[in-house]
């Protein structure tokens, strides 16, 4: 069939976190020409620490290190420098992204301290498919037409206070305010803080508070199975949990054996319950958190969990479990984050009966022409930057009509069925209205673009490969191996990764030299010792 020619050429995008710049390259490679709008000074979004807070950002604490590793986090053409740490600090993740800036010359299409007011349809949209663009800079408005719009706004910047669920907090004489605003354990000295929610900032401010504070409760109405970024040896937990095998297992499973093989899993590290933290309803596929030091801080005793909030006094918090805990000097409120395109005229983008309407959590299905799409809107159980990549990889090809999307009847059904789905495996909670599957969506999104790789095939033509894609951690150079936008050193950069995993860790040289006939007698005793140990483990226990 021959592919549909449109008139998209200029494309506004909104913002210029990860989720901007990697719009922008996904333009130029597809000969868009894109203009990108940035309220702030800077690229990087959320990643860009600053210590004040500023209003419609994103705010990060100062110790945020990513929870997604480094070769599940690059883009797919463009592998992390090798002596990168497998996870970054926050400020070390930005430096990433200005190096990609510069390597693809992004920055000249951005236009900074511009902020974006309105994105309107124009009258003549059922035929030309454009947008006007009204934008702010220096107090002055400016408007513009543009053929294609990507919305990369990001949703971390509004806080969800759920200040109903806390009564009695008008009364609290001590400090309370959001996560948000949490920057350095600094001024806690000695204090008794009160953390509610078990999200992955709950449970890291609640860390680093518990080496100043005096005691460090945390408030969970759930429960959460916890994860360490460390897997089996040594390795990053992402690269052994994201595989294609894994993913497969996970479709062909009954839902209650995968469960209760996720529970062993999680369990072996230590025993939820008796930590208090097993999730109250263990059945949903709720994200994990990620967070190394937890259950070491409440072995210590520095972190206590508690149940859910019943009521606050002046100086106390009473729990549902009828619990007190008096005197409480500071309430931080882990609750999350709500979000909202003020900009967009108000039909499209917007939460109904717990449901974003985007069809694939990107385009909204009722417009005539699809010129406009979101990208980023979205919590996979893995690392957002590949999923943006391929988003706008996506989104770019539907603008160039090289892909094309389905009736809008069947993009709401998709919808409706899509979000039934998630309910059943994330349950209702709000926190998890944009919760996806990881690898099932990437290769749903690279089937669009033609860009899954085809193992089958691959099985005959490179076994080694296809066998690394099939077993090995699904990483974004998967989808630069066939189809458009292929890079050559694809192939290359996933035989490669586990040098660059260990590139960072080898900082000291080991003289590794073995003693031969010695050294397999010493082995063959040592096997002998540890299943001795381990027979005797079993009955001790
Ligand atoms: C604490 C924390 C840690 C995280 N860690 C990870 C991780 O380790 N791995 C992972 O995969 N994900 C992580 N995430 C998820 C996170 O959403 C992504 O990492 C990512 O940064 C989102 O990027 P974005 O570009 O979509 O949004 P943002 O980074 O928020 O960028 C949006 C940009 O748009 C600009 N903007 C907004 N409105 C306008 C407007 N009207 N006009 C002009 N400009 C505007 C903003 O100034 C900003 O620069 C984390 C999130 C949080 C909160
Ligand atoms: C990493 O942390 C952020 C912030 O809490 C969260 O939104 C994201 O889902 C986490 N990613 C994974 C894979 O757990
Ligand atoms: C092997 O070990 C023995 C005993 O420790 C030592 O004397 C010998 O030099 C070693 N050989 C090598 C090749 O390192």
């Amino acid at each position: 069939m021959e592919p549909l020619e449109t008139m998209v050429k200029t494309v506004a995008v909104i913002g210029a976190g990860v989720s901007g710049l990697i719009s922008l390259k996904c333009c130029v490679d597809e000969g868009l020409e894109p203009t990108c709008f940035e309220r702030t000074e800077d690229i990087g979004g959320l990643w860009r620490f600053k210590e004040s807070v500023e209003d419609g950002r994103a705010s990060i604490y100062q110790s945020v290190i990513t929870n997604t590793s480094k070769e599940m986090s690059c883009f797919s053409d463009f592998p992390m420098p090798e002596d990168f740490p497998n996870f970054l600090h926050n400020s070390k993740l930005l430096e990433y992204f200005r190096i990609f800036a510069k390597k693809f010359d992004l920055l000249k299409y951005i236009q900074f301290q511009t902020l974006v007011i309105s994105v309107k349809r124009r009258p003549d949209f059922s035929s030309s498919g454009q947008w006007e663009v009204v934008t702010q800079r220096d107090g002055q408005e400016h408007s513009k037409v543009f053929d294609a719009v990507m919305v990369c706004s990001g949703h971390h910047i509004i806080p969800h206070i759920p200040l109903g669920s806390f009564p009695g907090i008008e009364r609290f004489k001590g400090q309370y305010f959001h996560s948000r605003q949490y920057k350095h354990p600094e001024g806690f000295e000695g204090k008794r803080v009160l953390v509610i929610g078990i999200g992955n900032s709950a449970s890291d401010i609640a860390v680093e508070l518990s080496k100043k504070a005096n005691q460090v409760f945390i408030s969970t109405r759930h429960g959460s199975w916890v994860m360490g970024r460390m897997s089996k040896d040594g390795y990053p937990w992402d690269m052994m949990f994201h595989t294609r095998f894994s993913s497969m297992l996970k479709n062909i499973l009954p839902r209650t054996v995968l469960k209760w093989m996720m529970e062993q899993q999680v369990n072996r590290w230590f025993n939820h319950e008796n930590y208090g933290l097993e999730p109250h309803n263990k059945y949903l596929m709720k994200e994990p958190i990620l967070n190394d030091d937890l259950p070491s801080r409440l072995l210590y005793g520095v972190i206590k969990v508690k149940s859910k909030v019943k009521k606050l006094t002046e100086t106390s918090a009473i729990f549902e479990d009828g619990t007190v805990e008096e005197p409480i000097d500071v309430i931080i409120l882990a609750t999350g984050y709500t979000f909202s395109f003020p900009f967009l005229e108000d039909s499209f983008v917007k939460v109904e009966n717990n449901m974003v309407s985007l069809y694939k959590y990107m385009f909204p299905p009722q417009l005539k022409k699809s010129t406009l799409a979101c990208i980023g809107l979205i919590q996979p159980l893995g690392s957002i930057f590949p999923t943006v990549e391929l988003q706008a990889r996506w989104a770019t090809r539907v603008f160039k009509g090289l892909c094309s999307l389905p009736s809008e009847q069947t993009m709401m059904e998709d919808i409706i069925k899509r979000n039934e789905k998630r309910i059943d495996l994330f349950g209702e909670s709000q926190s998890q209205i944009l919760q996806t599957y990881y690898i099932d969506y990437l290769d749903e999104l690279a089937l669009e673009i033609g860009a899954k790789p085809d193992l089958l095939p691959l099985l005959l033509k490179d076994p080694k490969l296809a066998v690394k894609l099939y077993f090995g951690p699904c990483n974004s150079y998967q989808y630069r191996l066939e189809g458009p936008g292929q890079w050559e050193g694809a192939r290359n950069a996933i035989l490669t990764q586990k040098q660059r995993i260990l590139k960072p860790l080898k900082t000291r040289t080991l003289n590794t030299a073995s003693n031969s006939s010695a050294s397999f007698l010493l082995k063959i005793l040592g096997l002998l010792v540890v299943v001795v140990a381990f027979i005797f483990q079993l009955q001790w226990l």
